[in-house]
């Protein structure tokens, strides 16, 4: 909006004054804590409202204004790509038990014999920001960020800056090369020094420097900051490259193409050793971690072996074959000020501590998870207590030890809640469970923001612009009730920019009167670029997956994998919809389908009926099924496959495959897999030792194969 030609004066200056105010705080959080309160489409509007008024009025520009700063916080503009492969994360390790326990799942998956043993890549976790690049005929043509791992942002340029932008040697056509940009720790100390010097905000620590630098609107930043880079795997290959057989065959020609592999390499890296060694070279990183010019937060074993890779796979959002082994965390003392109750999307009464700010390892922690009641009772954790924190990397952190000698005089030990703070409902703890859960269901507000909030969140509808505190307002004002309600929002725009425009004053109010200001009335601000910003982001995403919806529901047990499995069962939303109507009211057939599905337990089989037995989740889905153009299960590698969609039981011991990686090689697929024979079973493939699913096969008139038949069918 421009500025009106009759702002007056002293309006303006008011304005300016708080806007600039409102960046910086804002600044602050986002440089220094990482954890900015506003999405950035947010932040960008203020700006532009700062900018404007300033242009306006520029002989109120203060020397001091955000705006004329350089390095300005990253800003939303960078437009999204999908990547060519998904960019997957790791899962972590945290003790060498875990690390010998993924070993054998490794072994176990890959049917090794006893004394056969797994070669490993050991490299070190660099803590940076994750980059894929892509090159074409050897010319950078596309860098993007991880962002969702579907998805990246679009920083090309930036990248430019970093990355070499042509290519030596005899590299393939298409080329994409992944890896993390990050800072050494004495090009984070000489920025933020200079920083220091014309009084911009401090980044709190080297990643949050390389991110906020990697994601800058103008790349004249970008390369001026003291970024480096280093490439550990690869997303799109051209056919015109022929991969060698194990990791670092790739990450050598990498080199020759002119690519920079994790620092000190090969001296220092590890490049193929077995479990125990990689082991021992922990231990070794361990100690020389002070000398390590960069932040590392452990180390990423990878199996070797390329093939093996092949076959280990992905599950969920992870590879089978790499596993990020954790140093141990960091710690801090601190005090516990206060003991808040958090309520979950599933009811369950979380307790948290609320600390007296503390950095740790340069990230400023305010708050720590007590877990639950149990672990508040056996550490006896009090208000008032000193207490010993850690964080380790990107994991909520801990109370691990209270200094009971500091203990003040009278404490209290701490009463867990047995009503919900948020709706007063009673607050039961069932057998076995660790959780007290609130018994308000729908009628508690904590459970039904929580439920919003998962419905909105990245790996669910991913919806962008509906931060937590906007959907605080919003539900607030009756203007959300449930996720469908969501997509009425369009036709309540007068209604949404007046509830916003209210929690802003309240903020404002609120701001004045903790610095003992009286807070003045002014006009509304503008929130038009917000409002579009939001309804913009809801209709891109009225097109979503089922697996996608089936999780964004956030039913209890039933998390992304659950989720997919259910998708790829049913394969459309009617179908899975009336398959779990039929299992509710007692149809036979379509529970024991349901119960048969290979990963599906009995617990996800009662929380569905739960689910399915509330009238106004079926009142929900119905809205949905409306507003929304939900997508039939795909899977892209499984077209063509000859048992995609076919239904597949894997009974007695195989020859050759493991049982796991027979399931996962028919999933890959396409194929359903099943845990139990049926009328809609297609295949049985036994192998020795089969028992009573053989019989069932056999009377009921399945194909039965064995496992070269079945290897013959898959065209192995
Ligand atoms: S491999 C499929 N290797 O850690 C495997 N990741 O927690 C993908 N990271 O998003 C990652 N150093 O940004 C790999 N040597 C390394 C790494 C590394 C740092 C980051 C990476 C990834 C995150 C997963």
């Amino acid at each position: 909006m421009q500025p009106k030609e009759n702002t007056s004066r002293s309006d303006a200056a008011r304005d300016i004054a708080e806007l600039s105010e409102q960046i910086r705080a804002h600044d602050a959080l986002y440089y220094q804590k990482d954890a900015p309160i506003i999405s950035d489409a947010e932040y960008d509007a203020l700006r532009r409202r700062l900018e404007q008024l300033e242009a306006a009025h520029p002989d109120l520009i203060k020397p001091d204004s955000p705006t004329q700063k350089v390095g300005a916080a990253p800003v939303e503009t960078f437009s999204k790509v999908k990547h060519s492969t998904p960019m997957l994360s790791l899962n972590n390790a945290f003790s060498e038990e875990e690390v010998r326990e993924w070993d054998a799942r490794v072994r176990k998956f890959l049917n090794l014999q006893d004394q056969e043993r797994v070669l490993y890549v050991c490299e070190q976790k660099i803590d940076g920001l994750s980059f894929s690049a892509r090159y074409e005929s050897g010319n950078l043509v596309l860098g993007l960020t991880r962002g969702d791992g579907e998805f990246g942002e679009n920083v090309t340029k930036n990248l430019a800056t970093v990355l070499p932008q042509s290519l030596k040697g005899n590299f393939p056509a298409i080329l994409e090369v992944r890896g993390e940009v990050y800072m050494t720790h004495e090009g984070f100390r000489e920025l933020n020094a200079e920083r220091e010097k014309v009084g911009e905000a401090l980044f709190a620590n080297a990643r949050n420097a390389a991110a906020g630098s990697l994601r800058q609107l103008d790349s004249k930043i970008t390369a001026q900051r003291p970024l480096r880079y280093f490439v550990y795997g690869w997303g799109e290959l051209s056919h015109d490259y022929r991969m060698g057989k194990y990791h670092g065959s790739f990450i050598a020609d990498a080199y020759n193409w002119g690519f920079k592999y994790v620092p000190e390499y090969p001296n220092k890296q590890l490049v193929g050793a077995f479990i125990e060694d990689i082991l021992k070279y922990y231990q070794k990183m361990l100690n020389d971690r002070d000398d390590i010019k960069h932040d590392i937060d452990g180390l990423v074993y990878k199996v070797s072996d390329l093939a093996w890779r092949e076959r280990l796979g992905t599950v969920a959002r992870a590879p089978r074959w790499a596993i990020a082994h954790k140093f141990p965390a960091e710690q801090a003392i601190t005090t516990v000020e206060g003991i808040d109750i958090q309520v979950g999307r599933t009811g369950a009464l979380t307790p948290v501590a609320r600390l007296a700010p503390v950095n740790v390892g340069g990230v400023v922690v305010s708050n720590a998870t007590l877990h639950n009641e149990d672990e508040i009772a056996r550490k006896d954790i009090r208000v008032g207590d000193t207490v010993v924190i850690q964080r380790a990397g990107d994991v909520i952190p801990q109370v691990v030890e209270v200094k009971k000698d500091k203990r003040p005089a009278h404490s209290q030990a701490y009463e867990f809640p047995k009503t919900c703070p948020a709706c007063g409902s009673h607050a039961e703890r069932e057998e076995g469970e660790v959780a007290r859960r609130c018994t308000g269901g729908l009628i508690c507000p904590a459970q039904r923001v929580e439920r919003l909030r998962h419905f909105v969140s990245r790996n669910a509808m991913d919806i962008e612009g509906l931060g937590d505190v906007i959907i605080e307002t919003l539900f607030d004002k009756g203007l959300l009730k449930d996720p469908s309600s969501i997509f009425h929002l369009h036709g309540l725009v007068a209604e949404v920019k007046a509830a916003l425009a209210q929690r802003r004053r309240e903020l404002a109010e609120a701001r004045a009167k903790a610095k003992g200001k009286e807070y003045e009335a002014k006009k509304t601000k503008d929130s038009d670029t917000l409002i579009q910003n939001l309804l913009a982001s809801i209709e891109d995403k009225r097109t979503v997956g089922l697996a996608r919806l089936i999780y964004a529901l956030g039913i209890r047990h039933i998390g992304e994998e659950t989720a997919r499995l259910l998708a790829k069962h049913y394969h459309n939303f009617h179908d899975w919809r009336e398959a779990m109507t039929n299992t509710l009211q007692g149809d036979g057939d379509a529970a024991h389908e349901l119960e048969a599905i290979d990963g599906i337990g009995p617990t996800v089989v009662a929380t569905l009926k739960g689910f399915f037995a509330e009238p106004h989740n079926g009142k929900l889905l119905d809205v949905l099924a409306k507003e929304l153009t939900i997508m039939p299960y795909e899977q892209s590698a499984a077209s063509g496959s000859p048992v995609a969609g076919k239904t597949v039981v894997f009974t007695g011991t195989l020859p050759t495959l493991g049982r796991n990686e027979a399931k996962a090689q028919a999933d890959a697929l396409g194929a359903k897999v099943a845990d139990a024979v049926s009328k809609k079973t297609d295949y049985l493939v036994a192998g020795e030792a089969a028992g009573s699913k053989l019989k069932a096969a056999q009377a009921l008139g399945i194909t039965i194969l064995n496992e070269e038949e079945w290897l013959k069918l898959i065209g192995r």
